[in-house]
């Protein structure tokens, strides 16, 4: 290559996203690609989109519509469309969009150089979907042949050792909510080998990671020639002990079995964190929702956990505003968030997704200000949670991952005057660092900026709704 063309990439959503953009990343590294800050420093802008919301996919409408010019100003600009929002609307956006070159599904993105390669020379389009909302089993055999094409493509290039990493056990989802699109952009449910997850996990280890997150949008399920998902987190945590966190999201309320309890709870690198969507607390709206459990059944499934994990610290998610929902079934769902005691909640305003059973059955007929009203009482129900999780951390001395300089620092919090608001006595080469306990609670404290990376013991002074603060232990 004569120049060194250089790539802008934006990631929208899910930590499968992140992955997915990271897997992308590396590719083109290796391919002798080079990156931009910003998308007018750059040859190739990338979108990695999310599909989930109808918010997400606006956001992505709108940087493509500002790209328009800056492809009249520069013919030789290549536009790409990724991740589920070019696999969910295909060429229907390219005829909207027309400067698009590059539309390529999650399932594909291994030939993103290929197709980026294609549409700058070919002054053509580079189109790679998979068309997983037709032809169920021949798509199914498809993602299981190609399942291990992206992963693999992680070590193409070495330069990969951030403490934090993340390893696909399973792809797609096979649940069909009635509300959502991942069965269609994702397509299939397919799982790993456990040979080949074990060994990626061990040399993102030997490469420095200190905290490996297993994916998978219903993890729990993961079942490979024999192997459960409770067998599978017993052989990460057996055959990589130089790893001192093992996690995993996202857990499906169902068939989450006794062993893989068991295992957590036996098996001391594997934090005591459960990220499990509840999605509602009335149990018409789960079945209208297609989830496959009661209110009871999740209770149960909390229950079950905590009898084992005393100290497990639950997160859910949670959908208000979804069609047909009166004021007692979304009172409900305040209920469930007292009997959980979550110790954080996403909480989401339903949109219809088109193509879903509730985007075709159901009429969006709760008005968005009475979404919005239940979305904020729901998040201040939880914060009050929240904050007492917190404040009975208060003394304790934890273990926690640095992960970097926090965004606020106390001692540089001004007034309105500017005049300085607290006054911290603080080692001259210390920063404000942010880091997380094994339950994946927040604690910002004072340290030198080489703690990045590291674990390290902290005792908790102050507790606040989102986040702790801390001293070096
Ligand atoms: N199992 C997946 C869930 C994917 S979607 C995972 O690993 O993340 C993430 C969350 O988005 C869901 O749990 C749900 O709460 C929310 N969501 C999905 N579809 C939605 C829709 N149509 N409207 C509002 N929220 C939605
Ligand atoms: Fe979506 Fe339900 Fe699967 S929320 S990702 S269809 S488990």
């Amino acid at each position: 290559m004569a120049t060194q063309r250089r790539v802008f990439l934006e990631t929208f959503g899910c930590q499968m996203n992140v992955l997915d953009s990271e897997l992308v990343k590396d590719q083109l590294l290796a391919a002798g690609y080079d990156f931009a800050a910003s998308p007018d420093d750059a040859d190739v802008v990338l979108y990695n989109t999310c599909s989930v919301r109808d918010l997400s996919e606006q956001k992505v409408l709108s940087r493509l519509g500002r790209l328009r010019q800056s492809k009249d100003t520069n013919r030789d600009l290549v536009v790409g469309v990724l991740g589920c929002m070019a696999e969910r609307t295909g060429q229907d956006l390219v005829a909207k969009y027309p400067h698009i070159d590059v539309m390529c599904g999650p399932s594909e993105l291994d030939r993103i150089t290929e197709l980026i390669e294609q549409a700058s020379t070919t002054r053509g389009r580079g189109i790679a979907l998979s068309g997983h909302n037709d032809r169920r089993q021949k798509v199914q055999d498809m993602a299981t042949e190609r399942l291990e094409a992206l992963d693999a493509l992680r070590f193409a290039d070495d330069g990969g050792s951030a403490a934090q990493a993340y390893v696909r056990i399973t792809r797609g989802c096979n649940k069909f909510c009635s509300f959502c699109v991942v069965p269609f952009t994702r397509g299939p449910e397919v799982h790993r080998p456990a040979d080949a997850i074990v060994d990626e996990v061990k040399r993102l280890v030997d490469g420095g990671a200190r905290e490996v997150t297993l994916l998978g949008q219903t993890i729990n399920h993961y079942a490979h020639e024999g192997t459960s998902f409770g067998r599978l987190l017993q052989r990460v945590h057996d055959e990589v002990p130089d790893l001192p966190r093992l996690r995993f999201l996202t857990s499906y309320p169902r068939d989450f079995t006794d062993e893989a309890l068991d295992v957590m709870a036996g098996s001391e690198r594997i934090c005591k964190w459960l990220h499990i969507p509840a999605q509602h607390g009335n149990d018409h709206v789960l079945k209208r929702m297609n989830r496959g459990y009661t209110r009871a059944d999740y209770l149960g499934l909390i229950e079950r956990a905590k009898a084992r994990m005393p100290d497990v610290s639950i997160v859910g998610d949670m959908i208000v505003g979804f069609p047909g929902e009166t004021d007692a079934e979304f009172e409900d769902s305040l209920t469930l968030l007292d009997e959980v005691r979550f110790k954080g909640l996403y909480v989401f305003k339903y949109s219809p997704r088109p193509g879903t059973v509730a985007g075709k059955r159901d009429v969006d007929d709760v008005p968005q200000k009475v979404k919005k009203a239940r979305n904020h009482r729901m998040l201040e129900h939880q914060q009050r949670i929240s904050l007492e999780h917190h404040q009975a951390m208060v003394g304790e001395t934890l273990e926690v991952l640095v992960e970097g300089a926090a965004k606020i620092d106390p001692a540089q919090q001004t007034d309105e005057t500017g005049a300085v608001l607290h006054t911290l006595k603080r080692k001259a080469a210390d920063i404000r660092l942010t880091s997380r306990t094994r339950g994946d609670h927040i604690v910002a404290f004072d340290g030198p900026a080489s703690l990045v990376g590291e674990l390290c013991r902290v005792t908790v002074t102050e507790a606040r709704e989102l986040s702790l603060s801390g001293v070096r232990a």
